[in-house]
Order: structure tokens, then sequence, then C-alpha cells
């Protein structure tokens, strides 16, 4: 017993941000974020909490599968951080929705929506929920330097959501985690402890462009390499690929080494920048809105991001 996606949402806040805005307070240009990155745009939060963004972005995909909150037995929230160090956002989520489940976030980076996946499973195989609410949302826009022009152009502000049933639609997951902090990190916000000797950096996000780059083409590939090859499913059946949307160079790069047609690859890197864990579930929505999925549909959703952590799964698609 695995699960299978009854219904998907997304919610962005409302303000845009374009490449010649940005370009207005950094020394920066549309033409180089686009060239090196794929972005044109990216949502940034004003007034909206990261809470009220994952809710938008729950209520759409309860409605779509005809679910009220009460009858959730879980929630699940990838997220590098909610509205609070503590509550976690899926405690702040299910007050605004009103649900009575137990709840909890999952902090995987940029990959949380797979580990949530998985999670799920095991949520599925135990029989310890009916239906099982997966928010990814975050507010990147609070946690990156502003004056870097290396990093904040990269990130928006966003959340998704998918709601599942019991079902048989999870054909594969691999997840990995190999403990690399250097390359991408955000640092707690340091406090006012008298004893503390050791100065905490800043809280902004913190990255090796190049590192996480040559990282993310290969666990791409080998991940996706594996579920091929583990499956049986030949690249020509994939219907849809849906990779976390870190750079369009990157994805352009995996895109190239795989066998897989290069017209499979979904993108919304574009309008949204890098949503970290709400990345994948945001763009699955799009494409569920687009009408792009048919039933019976083979899908692969790989995610990659800090720790190092990557996530890929082989997913049919039966609403
Ligand atoms: N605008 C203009 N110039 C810039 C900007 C900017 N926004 N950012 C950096 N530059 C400059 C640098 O200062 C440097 O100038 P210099 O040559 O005078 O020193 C020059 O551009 C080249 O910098 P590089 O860092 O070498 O640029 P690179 O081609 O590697 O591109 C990038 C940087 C886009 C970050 C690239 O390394 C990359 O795609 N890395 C992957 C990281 C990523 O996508 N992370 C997303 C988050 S992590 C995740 O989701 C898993």
């Amino acid at each position: 017993m695995s699960f299978r996606i009854l219904g998907t949402g997304s919610a962005l806040p409302q303000c845009v941000k374009t490449n010649d805005d940005l370009a207005q307070i950094l020394d920066t240009s549309d033409q180089w974020i686009r060239t090196r990155t794929g972005i044109c745009r990216r949502h940034v939060m004003t007034t909206e909490t990261v809470t009220d963004l994952a809710a938008e972005a729950s209520r759409k995909a309860l409605e779509q599968a005809g679910i009220v909150p009460e009858e959730l037995g879980w929630i699940l929230c990838p997220t590098v951080g909610g509205d609070y160090i503590t509550p976690g956002l899926s405690a702040t989520l299910q007050a605004a929705l009103g649900a009575h489940c137990p709840a909890m976030d999952i902090n995987a980076a940029c990959s949380g929506f797979l580990f949530a996946l998985d999670a799920a499973e095991g949520i599925f195989a135990r029989k310890k929920a009916r239906y099982v609410l997966i928010a990814a949302a975050e507010g990147l826009s609070r946690i990156m330097d502003w004056e870097d022009r290396s990093t904040c152009v990269l990130f928006g502000d966003g959340a998704g959501a998918v709601v599942l049933g019991e079902g048989e639609s999870l054909l594969s997951l691999h997840l990995e985690t190999k403990g690399c902090p250097e390359p991408l990190h955000g640092c707690f916000p340091g406090g006012n402890s008298p004893w503390l000797s050791v100065k905490p950096e800043n809280h902004f996000v913190h990255m090796d462009g190049q590192e996480v780059y040559k990282f993310a083409v290969s666990t791409i590939c080998s991940g996706i390499e594996t579920i091929l090859q583990e499956t049986g499913v030949s690249p020509e059946e994939i219907r849809h690929v849906i990779l976390h949307q870190a750079n369009l160079r990157i994805i352009d790069a995996a895109r190239k080494k795989l066998p897989i047609p290069g017209d499979r690859y979904r993108l919304c890197i574009q309008e949204t920048g890098n949503l970290s864990a709400a990345s994948i579930p945001v763009l699955l929505d799009f494409c569920r809105r687009d009408q792009l999925l048919k039933p019976g549909d083979l899908m692969i959703l790989c995610g990659f991001g800090a720790g190092f952590t990557s996530g890929t799964a082989l997913v049919r698609w039966e609403p």
C-alpha cells in the first residue's frame, strides 16, 4: 500500500519582483540572471506569512480532493522554516485549517517533498491515516542577504500542497543524505547567551554555487538512472520530469545527459525562482492546472538540496 494523489494546490505571494526590479537595488542585470539561471521573476512575501501561503495551497488541494480538514489523518510540512523557530509550520498550518490530526515539519531542504512522500508511504503502510496532507511552504526572501547578488536573485517564496489517499501510485522512491553542510547552509540566528564563545555566522543563506551545481547535476542523473534501471521503465514511457526548480542550467545539463526525451521536462523556474521544498508540488499543481497530466501518466519527481540531500520518485498519475 502506498498512496495516490487526490488533489494539488499552490499559492504564491502577491508581490512580484522582476530581474529589472532587482537591478534597481543590486549590481546585476536581467540579462545576467536570465542567462545564468533561467529566472525572469519571483514572488516575495510582503504581508503574507508562510502559514498563509501553506493554508491557501492546502485549501485548494483539499477542495480538489473533496476532503475537509477534519478528515486528515496526518499533516507533513517540508520546509526550511515556517513562521516560528518553534512551533513548526505544521502546527500553525493545522490551526489555520482547523484540522485535528498529528502534524510535523520535515527539514530536508529542497528535497523535503520527496522525504515527505516517503514518510507518507509509511503512514499509509501502517494504516495510520486515510488522508495525508503534504504542504511544502517557504519564505526564503526572509533568509536572503539582499546585498549578495550571487544568492538572493535565485530564490522566491511560495507553497505547494498535495492531498494523498490510499492507492498504489508510488512505484519507486530513493532518498539520500550526504552530510556536507559547507557548500550550502543558513545559520541559526545568534541569541544573547552570555556563555556562547563562538560568534555565529549571520543567518543568511551562504552558497558555493559551483559546488552545488556539480552536486545537483550528478545527483539528478544518478537518481533517475537508478529508478529507470530498478523499475525497468523505459525513458520513452516517462511523460513528465518534475525536477526541483533550482536553476535552468542545472535542468538543461541533466536533460542533455539523460535518455528521457527533452520535451518531458516541466518548468516553472522562469516565474517562481527557486522555491526550495515547495518547488516540486508547485510545479506539479501548475502541470495539473494546465491539463498536462493524463490518467496513467508516469512521472519522475526529483529533488536535491542542502545537506546534501536528494530524492527521486517514480509516480503514476491516477487522481
Ligand atoms: N549579477 C551579476 N553578476 C553576478 C551575479 C549577479 N546576480 N552573481 C554573481 N555575479 C558575478 C560574480 O561576482 C562573478 O564576477 P567576477 O567574475 O567578476 O568575479 C561572475 O558573476 C561569475 O560568478 P560565478 O559564481 O562564477 O557564476 P556562475 O556562472 O557559477 O553562476 C550560479 C553562478 C548561477 C549561482 C551558478 O554557480 C549556479 O547555477 N549554481 C548552482 C547553484 C544553485 O542553483 N543554487 C540554487 C539553490 S541550491 C538548491 O536549490 C539545491
